[in-house]
């Protein structure tokens, strides 16, 4: 029987394998921890300014680090609240809660929908009503209530799933809704499930989840140690990712829909201004690209003159600003740590990982690869078609304040 299989790819891979969409590799956390241990003996937190699905968090609880960790996207940041150890015997509880209450649950009398939107008309009232259940049976605690309904609501959506692009979701579309009451029992014993087995491992649960642009950031803490893996320059919409999710937080949770105006690495280039970019390595690139473009054909000139090009300028731009942002939040002699893989455009290698040490080395850092390795990357087009730009270099990379 193939389980969750009513819930999107995301939350299926999260729920069942701890992993989606660019999160941190096992292999990759384990050399920056035995660094870290070889290095170091005043290690008590670990930073992440841009934390996804808390791959961090997740991994140093186990080695017994504090954590904090910002992320950007609600539903990666809801994400991380539910995996948080600290939240794990009040979600045990409210699970419980609601399995108990099972002939109480909301009924959706439909039997189906079709729609051109997202989500048909009854599926919004009772995705309603069953965040209402929630947040009675968890004393209206409206934080976890969230995090434990927004994996399951794209149970009620009417949508297409793309097999070859992850962050691609077409909506409208069919929805059957018989049988949802069963997948819901099934979706809270696999989260029970997963959380219990996981708090055994834990043997650190003090860490934080704060939802903010890295931009708008304010803290009073500074911190000694970060570990972090900035966005994908690959054209993809990390907020497209949980497209589903983040209506339903826009149109029946929140007042005001999120501002994904800093989004490093959005696809959306229209209208954005960029400043003065400083690194080197990233520069050469941008001219590179323009020099290809020139012997192409009119059409991917174009292109690349009006998005190509803008795109990485942002990106890079972007990136540089953040990293700034981030110098503003270390301590005199922080050590950082960085997971980066080189994506290749037109056969140009996209040099994240040279010009993310650029952008350290700029702001006064040491910055060097401690570990660079080839991996194979299985294109958009499907798993049995390895495409030729499928070869990414993976840089780990060391940065240390003077
Ligand atoms: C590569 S993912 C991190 C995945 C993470 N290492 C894990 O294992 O779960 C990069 C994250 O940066 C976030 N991000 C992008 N721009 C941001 C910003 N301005 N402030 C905070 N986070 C941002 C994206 O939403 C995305 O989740």
């Amino acid at each position: 029987m193939i389980q969750l299989e009513n819930i999107s790819h995301v939350y299926r891979g999260l729920l069942l394998r701890s992993r989606a969409f660019a999160s941190f590799k096992r292999d990759e956390l384990d050399i920056i921890s035995e660094d870290i241990i070889s290095q170091y003996n005043d290690v008590d937190e670990i930073f992440d300014p841009m934390s996804g699905y808390g791959g961090g968090m997740y991994y140093f609880a186990r080695k017994g680090y504090k954590t904090t960790n910002v992320e950007l996207n609600p539903p990666a940041y809801y994400w991380q609240v539910l995996i948080n150890p600290q939240n794990t015997e009040s979600i045990i509880k409210i699970i419980n809660s609601i399995l108990a209450y099972r002939d109480k649950w909301p009924i959706l009398h439909e039997k189906f929908s079709i729609s051109d939107e997202i989500f048909a008309e009854p599926a919004i009232k009772h995705i309603r009503f069953l965040y209402e259940m929630i947040l009675n049976r968890s004393k209206k605690n409206d934080l976890l209530s969230i995090s434990i309904l927004l994996p399951f609501v794209s149970r009620f959506a009417n949508y297409i799933k793309s097999s070859t692009n992850i962050t691609h979701f077409k909506h409208g579309g069919f929805c059957s809704y018989v049988g949802w009451d069963d997948d819901f029992e099934e979706y809270l014993n696999i989260l029970q499930e997963r959380l219990l087995l996981d708090v055994v491992n834990f043997k650190e649960s003090n860490h934080k989840n704060i939802l903010s642009d890295l931009m708008n950031l304010d803290l009073s803490d500074k911190f000694k140690f970060f570990v972090t893996s900035p966005p994908y320059p690959n054209y993809r919409d990390y907020s497209k990712l949980f497209k589903i999710e983040n209506w339903i937080l826009d149109n029946i949770i929140y007042s005001k829909p999120t501002d994904f105006k800093y989004m490093i690495g959005s696809n959306n280039v229209s209208g954005k201004k960029f400043g003065d970019i400083q690194s080197n390595k990233s520069n050469i690139f941008l001219t590179t690209l323009l020099d290809k473009s020139k012997k192409l054909t009119k059409k991917s000139r174009r292109d690349i003159e009006t998005y190509y090009h803008p795109y990485f300028s942002q990106y890079f731009y972007n990136l540089q600003e953040a990293y700034k942002k981030l110098d503003s939040l270390l301590e005199r002699n922080a050590i950082g740590y960085i997971v980066v893989n080189d994506n290749i455009t037109r056969d140009i290698i996209i040099p994240v990982g040279a010009s993310i040490c650029d952008i350290f080395r700029n702001l006064g850092f040491d910055a060097d690869d401690i570990d660079a390795s080839q991996i194979n990357h299985f294109g958009n087009i499907g798993k049995m078609a390895k495409r030729i730009n499928s070869q990414h270099t993976r840089h780990i990379i060391k940065v240390c304040k003077k």
